[in-house]
């Protein structure tokens, strides 16, 4: 069944993709252009950031070589496709397009890492603006390590040292947005299918420390409709905007 078909063919089509060579970051780009009024979807992309930011301000090293990028989301969007969807089919966008491309089978560690063999190589960072109860849009920010040697850390990796294989990140961005639109007209009950069917967090006995500063121990045992974990001690819900750190205990 068609959902948002016409609706978002027409968003595709009048896409925007704005290329920069180095900024802050394509978050604070993207931020600018949505409050200055920017409609319906533009994608904003760098060959480097020197402030890339990860989740809870975290630092995202982002040399050159990477993808890294943004996707403005307005309110008109929004009222399409509605927030919750996001933390969902972004990151199965994201796998699915390395699928193809790379034809290796990568994973995500909830919220939204995307991992090959417990190795993060790519990250997903959704932020949101908000006037009273009203949304005023998101921005879906997208760092995938593609064509990069230099990792910062051990935990991380990167799609050319796994596979070999030097790719143009604007093929990779292309493909990323065509699957999010090819998401978007699947139904709710296939994109959660999806999702945990490469969720590598099912099933794992986690650690959770939240924005509220609790620390919870538990078993992570299905996923709700708007992708957070439910957690075994009383099906607990856990959604991606409130949790700061989630680490697996062995
Ligand atoms: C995370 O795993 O914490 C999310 C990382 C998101 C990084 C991307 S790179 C493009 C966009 N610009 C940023 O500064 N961050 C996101």
């Amino acid at each position: 069944m068609l959902m948002y078909g016409s609706f978002l063919q027409d968003c595709f089509t009048k896409v925007n993709i704005i290329k920069y060579n180095k900024v802050t970051s394509t978050m604070d780009v993207a931020w600018k252009l949505l409050t200055e009024g920017l409609h319906k979807w533009t994608i904003i992309v760098a060959e480097e950031q020197y402030k890339g930011r990860g989740r809870h301000g975290r630092t995202w090293a982002s040399p050159k070589g990477g993808l890294w990028m943004s996707l403005i989301v307005d309110r008109n969007v929004i009222k399409e496709v509605p927030l919750n969807m996001y933390p969902l089919i972004a990151p199965l966008a994201v796998i699915s397009s390395i699928d193809k491309i790379y034809n290796i089978k990568t994973h995500i560690r909830w919220p939204n890492d995307i991992v090959f063999k417990g190795k993060k190589i790519g990250g997903i960072l959704i932020e949101t603006s908000f006037k009273g109860n009203n949304i005023e849009g998101a921005i879906i920010g997208i760092g995938i390590n593609t064509n990069i040697t230099n990792l910062p850390i051990p935990e991380a990796d990167s799609l050319l040292r796994i596979t070999g294989k030097k790719i143009e990140n604007s093929r990779l961005m292309e493909l990323i947005f065509n699957e999010l639109v090819n998401l978007i007209n699947k139904s709710h009950r296939d994109i959660k299918e999806k999702y945990k069917a490469r969720l590598e967090t099912l099933g794992k006995n986690v650690r959770i420390i939240t924005t509220d500063k609790r620390i919870i121990e538990d078993k992570v045992v299905d996923i709700g409709d708007n992708g957070e974990i439910i957690l075994e001690k009383n099906r607990e819900k856990i959604d991606y905007f409130s949790v700061i750190k989630l680490t697996y205990m062995t």
